[in-house]
């Protein structure tokens, strides 16, 4: 059973899909806390509705590496051994991805490499892509850029919208996202260089 924590900033929609498949028994791991860098984020309400543990750690005006040890420091007192960003809008320190190697993970709406950073979906529909999707990959100490675990495409429609696309890739982020946190949990990865091989 892993200790997992949660990082989120917002709408806490891919909290609530991990949450979902935690509770129902399908992932080997149990959430014992929740931490918001802001202090309306619904994540954190929807998180409280839960009775998870959940933190505000206000992160305005904090110097980065100043934050993240004070994040740490909650991890730490409670043993977490994995940690999942939902939405979590800050970029973590080397010091932060340091302290739990190849135990960060996170979520983003399109096909990493293409679209990495803010407005994926918007930067696909621009691009003209025909395929985007969503990728769960482990977190290293560069913006959206560490080794992939699980990726899954949706087609880009020529009458999509930003609106439009975004909710059909996020049908599929909470899909996917436990499903990542499911092999990491039961130990399935091993990471070869770049490339996650998948135990099954
Ligand atoms: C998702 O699109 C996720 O891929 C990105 O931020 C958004 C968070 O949505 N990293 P939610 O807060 O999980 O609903």
């Amino acid at each position: 059973m892993k200790n997992v924590a949660i990082l989120l900033s917002g709408r806490g929609s891919n909290f609530l899909a991990l949450s979902d498949a935690i509770e129902a028994g399908q992932i080997p791991a149990r959430i014992v806390l929740v931490v918001s860098n802001k202090p309306d984020a619904p994540g954190l309400i929807h998180a409280r509705e839960r009775n998870y543990e959940a933190v505000c750690i206000p992160s305005a005006g904090i110097e980065r590496e100043a934050y993240d040890r004070q994040v740490v420091e909650e991890l730490s007192a409670r043993q977490v051994d994995v940690v999942c960003l939902a939405g979590f809008m800050r970029l973590l320190s080397s010091w932060f991805v340091q302290q739990y190697p190849r135990q960060i993970l996170n979520i983003h709406p399109s096909l990493l490499p293409a679209f990495p950073g803010l407005h994926s979906q918007k930067q696909a529909l621009e691009w003209g892509a025909k395929v985007s999707g969503c990728t769960v990959h482990f977190v290293d100490e560069k913006l959206d850029h560490g080794p992939i675990i699980v990726q899954r495409s949706v087609p880009v429609l020529d009458q999509d919208t930003e609106e439009t696309l975004s909710a059909r890739i996020l049908e599929q982020e909470h899909q996917i996202y436990p499903e990542a946190l499911k092999l990491v949990c039961e130990a399935k990865v091993r990471v070869e260089q770049r490339r996650v091989l998948i135990r099954k």
